[in-house]
């Protein structure tokens, strides 16, 4: 079954497009690449494709520096590929998403190559943050960029322009109603395109403020901002709600007008998600009121640990926080920000959490190649292209690991992916995780994902929300067992390296790992492992 409307519980599964499929052998995916493979996505049982941005960029933060937001990098094809993608992904019955990066531009923008030009106090400066030195020659205050280094760059004239990513990405001021009426024009352009909905990237950063303020601690709001930068999470906690250019009341006035405009598309039913890493946790339900956003992301299990109690507390408040505002939860284990979720847990542990995952109520995101169980990709330093890894000066990684191309066939690296040299390297030890080899192999990662899906198709959908059986506050046998009941069907998940027995009767719909043994009305869950009983 599918829900109603069709993104509420839906499963969406993210395309990054340099990294999916190379039809023209440069050893970058594309967008011919992508729509040749969408009766493989098909297949998997998801509902609809976000593609990460495939615009005309120059590509220095993966295509999030965006240059002209209406038109395709060549790269990756042509509007007519695009048009085609769309045409058969819907064929297929496909929704598709597409990324809008609302937040900056690329410097290679036609806009900012004129507020280079037109020089101080123009109108073409005030489309972003351009903003006078101090008196002594210091930015106008002491933010920091996300990507490390600060978050201000001077030009020839003296002045600074703001960008909270890579300088190269030039913050566009969304007090100006010309940036506001030309993201509307985008928004349409890909809308008549024919897409149903939009992935909006850091929607929670549209709006500043103070910005001609220091903040008392810049390091600490930008360490408090990165995942992969550990800190006590009650100094992290304090820090985030400060962050001056993040979840500020103003950018709910933007979603506003923009569910006025997704609303007035009547033969479809558009939908758009949020990025907004928020806190407290409460906030993000402020995305998805009525009038605003229809999904907001959950982006606490990118980072949970594999234990029970803390995956309990993430998925109750989860659920809870969103049915205060009349909303479902997303959940998401992987994306191409952050480490791949077989790596960051382990490989048995990933397929029990996400057959965990894909039982509850909301809308699952998969991160292509998170279906294969794929690890981060081995990069050696000489072949990271993230700019992290480069304005950091080495000292963070950044994130090329996740975003290492797909494996789809063959013995050896690069898989099927490219008759040329991928972009980033393939490892031969991925000979295993290939389409081919899993979709032959009924107990693989890939054939997990196929079968949960259809089940979950089928008893889980529409089924509303879940009643705790076994958790850290219900009883549970072992301090590492969690157990929900949603219709129908009974989930457990067994995190502890032993077997647990517990009981109950029905018929086993699917496991993630090892045998599940059953007489006189019990089951023994294997170690690490996620049963689903219909009852
Ligand atoms: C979030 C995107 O997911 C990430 O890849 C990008 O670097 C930043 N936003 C800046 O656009």
């Amino acid at each position: 079954m599918k829900s109603s409307p069709w993104w509420k519980e839906a499963t969406i599964y993210q395309i990054y497009p340099r990294s999916f499929f190379d039809s023209n052998g440069d050893g970058e995916g594309d967008l011919q690449g992508i729509t040749s493979k969408l009766h493989y996505v098909q297949e998997l049982g998801v509902d609809a494709i976000w593609l990460s941005p495939f615009y005309t960029s120059p590509n220095k933060d993966g295509g999030y520096d965006v240059a002209d937001p209406r038109d395709v990098d060549p790269r990756f094809g042509n509007l007519d590929d695009v048009k085609k993608l769309f045409e058969v992904a819907h064929s297929l019955g496909l929704k598709v998403l597409v990324d809008v990066v609302p937040n900056h531009f690329s410097d290679q923008h036609v806009w900012f190559q004129q507020a280079l030009k037109a020089g101080r106090g123009s109108a073409e400066r005030a489309r972003f943050h351009f903003y006078d030195a101090n008196d002594d020659g210091t930015p106008p205050n002491n933010w920091i960029s996300l990507f490390g280094g600060p978050s201000w760059t001077q030009v020839e004239d003296g002045q600074y322009y703001l960008h909270l990513f890579d300088s190269s990405q030039p913050d566009l001021n969304w007090e100006n109603p010309e940036v506001i009426s030309d993201y509307e024009v985008t928004l349409r352009f890909w809308l008549d395109l024919g897409v149903d909905g939009f992935r909006i990237d850091v929607a929670h950063g549209l709006v500043k403020e103070n910005l001609l303020t220091n903040h008392p601690n810049p390091q600490g709001i930008s360490d408090a901002l990165r995942l992969d930068v550990s800190m006590d999470p009650e100094i992290r906690y304090a820090l985030l709600p400060t962050v001056p250019y993040f979840d500020r009341q103003g950018v709910h006035e933007i979603y506003r007008k923009w569910r006025k405009l997704f609303d007035s598309y009547k033969d479809r039913e558009i939908m758009a998600v949020a990025e907004a890493w928020v806190h407290p946790p409460v906030n993000a339900t402020r995305y998805v009121r009525s009038d605003e956003l229809h999904q907001v992301f959950n982006f606490d299990l990118l980072d949970a640990p594999f234990k029970a109690d803390f995956l309990y507390s993430v998925v109750t408040r989860s659920i809870e926080l969103m049915d205060s505002v009349g909303a479902l939860p997303t959940w998401a284990l992987s994306n191409h920000d952050s480490p791949r979720v077989a790596s960051r847990i382990g490989e048995v542990q990933a397929r029990a959490l996400a057959l965990f995952v894909m039982a509850l109520p909301g809308s699952c995101y998969v991160f292509a190649g998170q279906e294969l169980g794929l690890p981060d990709g081995e990069i050696p330093d000489s072949s990271r292209q993230d700019p992290i890894y480069f304005r950091t000066k080495g000292a963070q990684k950044g994130r090329d690991g996740a975003r290492v191309p797909l494996p789809w066939s063959g013995e050896s690296a690069p898989f099927g992916f490219t008759t040329g040299k991928p972009w980033l390297p393939l490892t031969d030890k991925w000979r295993d995780l290939t389409v081919e080899k899993q979709s032959a192999d009924p107990k693989s990662t890939l054939n997990l994902y196929r079968s949960a899906l259809k089940l979950r198709a089928d008893h889980l959908i529409t089924q509303g929300s879940i009643t705790w059986l076994e958790s850290p506050e219900h009883g549970a046998k072992s301090s590492s067992l969690l157990a929900v009941r949603r219709g129908n069907v009974s989930i457990y998940m067994n995190l502890s390296d032993s077997p647990v027995e517990v009981e109950i009767t029905g018929k086993l719909l699917i496991m993630s790992a090892g045998t599940v043994d059953g007489r006189d009305g019990k089951l023994t869950i294997p170690a690490v492992s996620t049963i689903w009983v219909h009852h």
